[in-house]
């Protein structure tokens, strides 16, 4: 098992490894000693596969749970789930000293936090995650929120969670494109910051199932995010490059009514502005190859049929945009990105070129 400290407005660890679920009880006893409640948040595909050993384990930590499960689905991202889980809260009296947890992927963990950040003005928060893609990314460093008909995230809250929990051994359950759709924000750590971690990648060729190299690619994941949020938990600035690919991502996304996989979108997104950055001369061509290989090794795809137009229009929306600026995340090489702000039109012309 690995542990990686994250250092934010909140210090907490994020615990790797497989069968992390048996410390749940004794960790959350030390970071919520005075937890009575827990109302565990969770979602329909999940709850019947790993309900009994997360409340066994929170009976250790002497805590009563409550559950509050939802449709599994972005579609119940939305603020009527999070009034349901304030009522819920409310109807069992719990106090400042009770805690969330949430047992799911990136839409679970994403309305978990924000229940938590906005009750009695903010509780404390354990994540489970149980995706690849919330392992590596949702479910560390604070972010929050739900989803408005115009556009994803749009409401929420930074709130950093008390402990992460984040068992290898549940993803075993994925299906194979839920578990090839978290390898874009995988990736993604390897093309922006990590260049041992594409090594990594290319060397394993598309197969992960070795459960020590499947938690070494987690915990190096882990490492990255936690390393950009110590320098900028308010996405002000560095944090930004954890964006990659997701501006024209978020928008092939949430074209299709959400319902194509986020991680797809992004791996799309990525695709896109690596050809884009070749042709603006930030990436020389050999570079941009491996890093499209390394996405077809991992079964994702580079390229969409959005225009350059659709994808400024979708990004003039983007929770990123400062005033009139956009902050562009540029490839240089592999495991190096530098973010550059343009004006719409500056945009429209580097994904034109
Ligand atoms: N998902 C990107 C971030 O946490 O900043």
């Amino acid at each position: 098992m690995r542990t990686v400290r994250v250092s934010a407005s909140k210090e907490y660890d994020v615990i790797i490894g497989r069968d992390a679920i048996s410390v749940l009880g004794t960790e959350a006893k030390k970071v919520c000693p005075n937890a009575t409640k827990a109302l565990l948040v969770s979602e329909t595909n999940v709850v019947p596969l790993y309900l009994d050993s997360v409340k066994n384990e929170l009976a250790k930590a002497g805590v009563d749970v409550s559950c509050y499960v939802f449709e599994a689905g972005e579609r119940s991202k939305n603020i009527n789930e999070i009034a349901g889980m304030w009522n819920k809260m409310a109807e069992e009296g719990f106090t400042r000293t009770d805690v969330v947890v949430s047992l799911g992927g990136g839409v679970t963990t994403d309305m978990a936090g924000f229940a938590a950040s906005t009750f009695l003005r903010g509780i404390s928060v354990i994540h489970i995650p149980t995706s690849l893609l919330a392992m590596v990314d949702a479910s560390v460093g604070g972010k929050t929120g739900i989803d408005i008909p115009m556009g994803k995230n749009q409401v929420g809250a930074f709130w950093q969670p008390s402990l992460v929990i984040e068992d290898t051994s549940m993803l075993k359950s994925l299906p194979d494109e839920v578990f090839t759709e978290g390898m874009a924000e995988v990736i993604k750590y390897a093309f922006i910051m990590d260049e041992p971690l594409y090594e990594v990648l290319k060397n394993a060729n598309g197969d992960l199932s070795d459960e020590s190299v499947l938690e070494d690619v987690i915990t190096s994941c882990v490492e990255d995010k936690a390393d950009v949020i110590k320098s900028d938990e308010k996405d002000n600035g560095r944090r930004q490059i954890l964006n990659y690919g997701h501006t024209a991502g978020h928008v092939i996304e949430r074209d299709s009514g959400f319902t194509k996989p986020h991680g797809i979108c992004v791996a799309k997104g990525m695709g896109i502005f690596i050809d884009a950055c070749v042709k603006a001369g930030t990436l020389a061509d050999s570079e941009a190859s491996k890093m499209l290989s390394l996405l077809k090794l991992y079964n994702l795809p580079a390229e969409d049929e959005i225009t350059p137009e659709e994808i400024v229009a979708g990004a003039m929306n983007d929770k990123k945009k400062r005033g009139d600026i956009l902050s562009v995340i540029l490839s240089n090489k592999i495991g190096s990105a530098e973010i550059k702000k343009m004006t719409k039109e500056e945009f429209l012309e580097f994904l034109s070129l």
